[in-house]
């Protein structure tokens, strides 16, 4: 039973807008896309930021909003986009803490309000009231190999813009890496003497600790390049501070090993890790990436996940809680439980952790006892969607920030029984009015070894009298999977509403469906997966069920593993049963993989070296089959992607236009392997929908 507390406002605006409206690249890109709603201590109010953009004037506008956590109500608290972060603080929590994004003094720097100037653009802001009522802080950011914090706004500019390396890990991601690395800076806010002057309660002397200083080898936190404020954790009391880096003592590109370090917020003794490869209280085989450090409510102990694998970046993710006594002890919790959490939280009274995990192509949250032992089951709260992010609150309910393929924002909170919704973006925004959970649906099929999963997207004004062309949509990753959540990059009703029924299908090597599914894929990129997709397609084309799909019309479009299987798939039989192909950042020769950044990668996926195990890598190579290659095909690639360079769609086009396929290459110079700027966002929209539809027929306007 799902209760809830309507906010009344919310529901005139549904009344009052019209229903069932497609929604276009231009809307979906527009629309507010707003944070996690961030919970004062007591529970009874929420922050949030929402932000817009207007391809009128090409601008963003963001707005920060309180959350009433009793009735949903929504008020304005600011609005600008000088603020870029706010945590509550205070012995009442009744104050915030924000990060100004400009600084009056100090150009590239930002200022903390209330009141530091902070010399660099950190951010990732956390803090802890300590005894004595000062708030130590902890931002991150970049220092030079001294330790100073680096602001690139006032760093000399070379003459040269050589670059010279003697190891490995040149560039990462998007970006080529420099002598400049991430570190965490901890800073103290005192009570000013003269509290009559309310700008200036707090002062700030400047200091800046960097508390990664004197670790031997190479340390970095937060880990590049998605590492946030999450990878840190300071003790309630301001004390101690945690955090994860990799294995300072071993080649980053090609481990994922991980540790988390634990050191004085005051900086008086250098950070020791106690998870590391060596560290007496690692549990066996406990090898791989760290994650989640997350300091219990009494400071005593740290709960945190940890994967096997040293070189494996799609491991089981496994529960630790360590207690923080002269000798740490670890152990591990629900051993047995087949989930992979990612996300982590105590309860209140530090008797139960709360973590989210993928499951069944969602997102959802768990609880368990701090003791519970290898068979103990998670209880499971069921979400329907993908939780974004989570808070506990003082009554131990959850306020939940999460997402659909219907709704690109939602909160309520969660108790195992029930859900009160408190807001949901797909009766408020305009752009997302008429999406509802009649939009999607599922089903299950025989795959190449079990049964496999996939969603299905109905277009705008759907009937099941009528027939739509299929779009055949495929995942990266490999180990990923698509999920019930809102995606402003692959967004599945964006791609219905030109006039598709979308089948996503999570084939072998996908998450959320047990360890053994997702780690099935090594070694097999081409095998397993492609024959679950044929057998998906072949369901499709063959079910009763599905008598309004258009398969002989159809298209198929991936991005990066999914760009590789759209290759594999142009190169083989099922790719002569689509009139178009979309690939997006894919690789077209997996002999080329040494040209990425993370060797963990491929070493772990193709089961060794490419001079050791040659024919891993050339058993599943797309570019092998090319004779066979005659489906239309739109490419698409970034420069800056050094996850898969640029010359791998290069060579996809070239291989297309000299065999003499109807082909077109889209070139972003500025975008890495995500497209993220709503401009170049809105010409990919575009140029792929108008290239298949031109060959599906599908009416989408373009
Ligand atoms: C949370 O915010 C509400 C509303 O401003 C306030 O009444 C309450 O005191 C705050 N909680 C705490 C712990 O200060
Ligand atoms: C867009 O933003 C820029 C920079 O903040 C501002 O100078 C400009 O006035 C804005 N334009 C419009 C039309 O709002
Ligand atoms: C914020 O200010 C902008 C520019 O003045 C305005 O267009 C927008 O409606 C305001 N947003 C809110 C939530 O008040
Ligand atoms: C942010 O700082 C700028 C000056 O650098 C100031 O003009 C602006 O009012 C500040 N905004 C907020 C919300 O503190
Ligand atoms: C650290 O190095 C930078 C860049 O060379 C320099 O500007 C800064 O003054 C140095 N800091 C200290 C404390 O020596
Ligand atoms: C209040 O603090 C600000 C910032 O430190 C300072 O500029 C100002 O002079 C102070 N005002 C009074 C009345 O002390
Ligand atoms: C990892 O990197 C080191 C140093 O760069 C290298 O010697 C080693 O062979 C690499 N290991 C693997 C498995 O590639
Ligand atoms: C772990 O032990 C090995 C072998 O004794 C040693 O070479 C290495 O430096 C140690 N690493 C750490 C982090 O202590
Ligand atoms: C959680 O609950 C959902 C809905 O009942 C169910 O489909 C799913 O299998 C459950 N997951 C786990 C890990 O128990
Ligand atoms: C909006 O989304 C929520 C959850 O994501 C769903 O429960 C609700 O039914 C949707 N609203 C409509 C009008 O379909
Ligand atoms: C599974 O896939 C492999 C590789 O494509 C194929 O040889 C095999 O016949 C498939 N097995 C089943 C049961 O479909
Ligand atoms: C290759 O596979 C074997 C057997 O599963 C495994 O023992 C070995 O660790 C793998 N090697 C790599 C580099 O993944």
């Amino acid at each position: 039973m799902l209760g809830l507390r309507s906010c009344a406002s919310a529901a005139a605006v549904l009344a009052a807008l019209p229903h069932v409206l497609a929604i276009t690249p231009e809307q979906m890109l527009a629309a507010p896309r707003r944070s996690e709603a961030i919970p004062n201590r007591s529970g009874t109010l929420a922050a949030f930021t929402s932000t817009s953009y207007s391809f009128d004037t090409h601008n963003t506008s963001t707005s920060w909003n309180l959350l009433d956590l009793n009735t949903g109500d929504i008020s304005l608290l600011y609005n600008g986009s000088e603020i870029s972060e706010m945590i509550w603080i205070g012995p009442t929590d009744t104050s915030v803490l924000y990060v100004n994004g400009t600084n009056r003094e100090v150009d590239g720097g930002v200022e903390l309000y209330m009141v530091a100037s902070i010399p660099a653009p950190l951010s990732g802001l956390k803090a802890a009231v300590t005894q004595s009522g000062a708030i130590n802080f902890l931002m991150n950011g970049q220092r030079y190999p001294n330790g100073t914090a680096y602001n690139e706004a006032l760093a000399e500019t070379p003459a040269s813009t050589a670059r010279l390396y003697d190891s490995i890990y040149v560039r990462h991601w998007d970006r080529w890496l420099t002598p400049e690395t991430f570190t965490l800076f901890a800073g103290t806010l005192t009570p000013a003497s003269d509290s009559s002057n309310s700008s200036s309660a707090w002062s700030f002397s400047g200091e800046l600790r960097d508390l990664l200083a004197g670790i031997e080898g190479q340390a970095e936190t937060p880990v590049q390049p998605f590492g946030d404020s999450g990878d840190y954790d300071i003790t309630p009391d301001g004390s101690t501070v945690a955090f994860l880096t990799k294995a300072p003592e071993l080649p980053y590109a090609n481990y994922t090993a991980s540790y988390i370090f634990l050191v004085p917020h005051d900086g008086s003794a250098v950070a020791a890790p106690f998870n590391c490869h060596n560290c007496s209280a690692t549990p066996e085989n406990a090898r791989g990436a760290s994650a989640a450090p997350r300091f219990s409510p009494d400071g005593s102990s740290i709960a945190y996940f940890q994967m096997d694998g040293e070189t494996y970046e799609s491991d089981k993710n496994k529960i630790y809680i360590a207690r923080l006594d002269d000798s740490i002890t670890v152990t591990e919790l629900a051993d047995d439980w087949d989930r992979s959490p990612d996300q982590l939280r105590w309860a209140p009274d530090g008797q139960s952790l709360f973590v989210a995990a993928k499951d069944v192509g969602r997102e959802r949250l768990f609880s368990l006892p701090i003791d519970a032992g290898a068979d103990y089951v998670p209880t499971n709260y069921s979400d329907p969607g993908v939780i974004a992010a989570f808070h506990i609150l003082p009554d131990s309910s959850a306020l939940v920030s999460s997402s659909s393929i219907y709704s690109s924002r939602d909160f309520y909170i969660a108790t195992p029984e029930d859900k009160t919704w408190l807001f949901t973006s797909n009766s408020t925004d305009p752009e997302l009015s008429g999406l509802g959970p009649e939009d999607v649906s599922d089903f299950w099929y025989q795959g190449n070894f079990t049964t496999v999963h996939g969603w299905i997207v109905y277009p705008e004004s759907f009937t099941d009298t009528s027939t739509y062309p299929l779009a055949f949509l495929i995942h990266g990753g490999p180990q990923s999977a698509w999920l019930n959540s809102w995606s402003t990059r692959w967004n599945l009703r964006t791609w219905a509403d030109q006039g598709y029924v979308v089948v996503a299908i999570n084939p072998t090597g996908s998450t959320s469906y047990g360890q053994a599914f997702t780690d099935a894929i090594q070694n097999n990129w081409g095998s397993y997966p492609y024959d679950d997709l044929v057998k998906g397609w072949e369901h499709i084309n063959s079910s009763e069920e599905f008598p309004y799909v258009d398969t002989a019309n159809g298209i198929a479009a991936g991005a990066s593993y999914g760009g590789y299987m759209v290759n594999w798939i142009q190169g083989h039989d099922l790719g002569r049963e689509f009139q178009a192909l979309v690939t997006h950042d894919g690789v077209t020769s997996t002999l080329n993989q040494y040209t990425t950044e993370e060797l963990w990668f491929m070493q772990h996926d193709f089961n060794g070296t490419l001079w050791d195990n040659r024919d891993n890598y050339e058993r599943y190579d797309p570019i092998r089959y090319a004779r066979n290659f005659a489906t239309p095909h739109f490419v698409v690639h970034g420069s800056k992607d050094y996850r898969l360079p640029v010359s791998e769609g290069v060579f996809l086009f070239n291989v297309l236009q000299e065999l003499g396929v109807d082909s077109r290459f889209l070139n972003f110079p500025d975008e890495g392997h995500w497209v993220l700027n709503r401009e170049n966002s809105r010409v990919w929209h575009h140029e792929i929908f108008r290239f298949i539809n031109a060959y599906s027929g599908a009416s989408g306007s373009t």
